[in-house]
Order: structure tokens, then C-alpha cells, then sequence
């Protein structure tokens, strides 16, 4: 459920392990007005829905719904997937941390959240699952580096433990011996500006992460490649954080294969 939904990949994703696990289901994007979630939601369960997920602008408003929160999804502030019960109750859980965690190691077996210091850049809905995450793998210093200086202050304060708050105009210098840079700002995605830092003090050996994937390799990304970085594009956060909603829903953890990447990137 979304509002816009229509441009979502989740659909073709979802489909293809529906055909992968003969399973006889179908996951269709539902363009729910933020006015209509609380019906929608009631709606899962007399339609026959194991679940769903949910995207913008959804997802903090339905910690106020659903009957049952995790943790984790209590701890970001934000639900992405919710499971119906036998009864009809519904319970809320975040994925995307589970997304971009398994998206790093899938791509970068030998990473190690403790390995340096890492600098998260932006401080919204998808910074807070990268910062928890983070947080949750031993991560020991996280610079978290935020246009309007508050929001991160505010995650700072809330998650506590490793993050440190900085402002914008501090983040070339933050990169000085950094062992990882993620962009989680919407900046140079599609339709955006490039996000505006210099990359000169990131040491080589560092990995640039970006969660935006549209486009996959963004400018950002582009120069950290081009100057010899290793990189992640924002594609493998979408398709791990799949995984965990069909284990609650079937019963089943379907994998992300490379023909299903290269089906979906075909679409981007
Ligand atoms: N791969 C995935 O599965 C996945 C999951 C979630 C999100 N995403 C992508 O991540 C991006 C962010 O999503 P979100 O939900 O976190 O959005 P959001 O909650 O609206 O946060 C947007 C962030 O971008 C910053 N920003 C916006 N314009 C900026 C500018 N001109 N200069 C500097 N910073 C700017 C904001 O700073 P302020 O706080 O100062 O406004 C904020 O930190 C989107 O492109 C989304 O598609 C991908």
C-alpha cells in the first residue's frame, strides 16, 4: 500500500517468487489515500491477505493502526510490512534494516559494521532503519550528517550508543577515515539534484553505499567508483527486505537470485 504505488517494483519481485515456489497468491500495489489506511488495513483480512507492505507516506501512521508492534519497527518509528493473524489481528514489523544489512553482506561478504567509522548522510524515514541497523551489527562511531542538523540530533538522542550528530556543512571533513559513506538523503535520485559532497578525504579502502536506486549507480556513487571505492547501490535493500515479509506471511524465505536482480533492473 502506498500513495503513490504504482511506479513500486515489489509487484514484479513478489510475483516472481510467487512463480518460483508455486504458490498460488498474487501481490498487487493498492493506492491507498493516507486518509484511507485505517480501512484498508481492516480490509486485509476479509479479502483473504496474508499481508502487506507498506511505502510512503504510510509507514509511521500505521503504528497507530495495526494491534501489535515489534521492536524494531517501534525502535525506527516506522512499520514496512504488516502480517495479518487467523483472527484477523495485525501485527507490524520494519524490514528495511533487515533490507540494507543483508543487501551489504550479500554484496560485500567480508564487511564488518565495527570495522571504522562509518558516516550516514541524511536523516529520514530510510536513515533511521540504516542507523539501527547499523547500530545492531556493533557498529562503534556513526557520523550522522543531516541537512536540518535537529533530525539528527534527534536520532542521535533516541537511538543513542554510537551516533553522533553533525551538521551539513561538516560533511566533507566527516569522511576523513571513514571505513563506509551511506547516502540515504533522496538526493540523486531521479529527478533530484547530486548530493553535494566531496569525496577527496574518503580513504580508498572505504565502501560508498547508496540507498536511493533509481537511478542504480548515482552520481554520487559514480565518483566514488571512478576513484576507486567499492560500491552498493540502493537495489539490494529493496529486494532483501522482501525476504523477511514472506518467511511471516508463508512460511518461506525466498532468495534473491541474480535473474531476479536482472529482472528488475531491467525495469529501472
Ligand atoms: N533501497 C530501499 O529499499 C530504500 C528504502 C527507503 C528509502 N529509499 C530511498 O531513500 C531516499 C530517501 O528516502 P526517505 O524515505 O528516507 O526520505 P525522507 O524521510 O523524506 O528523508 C529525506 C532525506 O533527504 C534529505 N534531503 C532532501 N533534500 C535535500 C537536499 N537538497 N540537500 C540535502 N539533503 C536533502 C533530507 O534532509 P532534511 O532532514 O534536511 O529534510 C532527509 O535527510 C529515497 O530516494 C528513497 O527512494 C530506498
Amino acid at each position: 500500500m502506498g500513495w503513490p504505488v504504482m511506479h513500486s517494483r515489489s509487484p514484479m519481485l513478489h510475483n516472481y517468487w510467487f512463480r518460483q515456489h508455486n504458490l498460488a497468491g498474487t501481490y498487487v500495489p493498492l493506492a491507498i489515500r493516507p486518509e484511507g489506511l485505517a480501512a484498508a488495513l481492516r480490509a486485509l483480512h476479509p479479502l483473504g491477505f496474508a499481508g502487506c507492505n507498506l511505502t510512503i507516506p504510510h509507514k509511521e501512521q500505521a503504528l497507530t493502526i495495526v494491534d501489535e508492534v515489534d521492536n524494531v519497527a517501534r525502535r525506527i518509528g516506522a512499520i514496512s510490512c504488516v502480517i495479518v493473524g487467523p483472527d484477523g489481528s495485525l501485527a507490524g514489523t520494519n524490514n528495511d534494516c533487515y533490507g540494507f544489512v543483508h543487501a551489504i553482506r550479500q554484496e560485500e561478504p567480508s564487511w564488518r559494521a565495527d570495522a571504522g567509522p562509518i558516516v550516514v548522510l541524511g536523516a529520514g524515514g530510510g536513515s533511521r532503519a540504516v542507523c539501527y541497523g547499523l547500530a545492531q551489527e556493533g557498529a562503534r562511531e556513526i557520523r550522522l550528517v543531516n541537512r536540518t542538523l535537529e533530525r539528527a540530533q534527534a536520532i542521535a538522542d533516541e537511538f543513542g550508543g554510537p551516533i553522533r550528530a553533525l551538521a551539513w556543512d561538516e560533511r566533507h571533513d566527516a569522511l576523513e577515515g571513514a571505513s563506509m559513506v551511506v547516502n540515504t538523503t533522496s538526493q540523486g535520485m531521479v529527478g533530484q539534484a547530486e548530493l553535494d559532497i566531496r569525496l577527496d578525504r574518503l580513504p580508498k579502502s572505504s565502501l560508498a553505499a547508496d540507498i536511493v536506486y533509481i537511478p542504480l549507480e548515482t552520481p554520487f556513487l559514480a565518483e566514488a567508483r571512478r576513484r576507486g571505492n567499492r560500491t552498493v547501490n540502493g537495489l539490494g535493500m529493496l529486494l532483501q527486505q522482501a525476504r523477511p515479509a514472506w518467511k511471516a506471511w508463508f512460511g518461506v524465505e525466498p532468495e534473491v537470485t541474480a535473474e531476479l536482480r536482472q529482472m528488475v533492473e531491467k525495469t529501472i
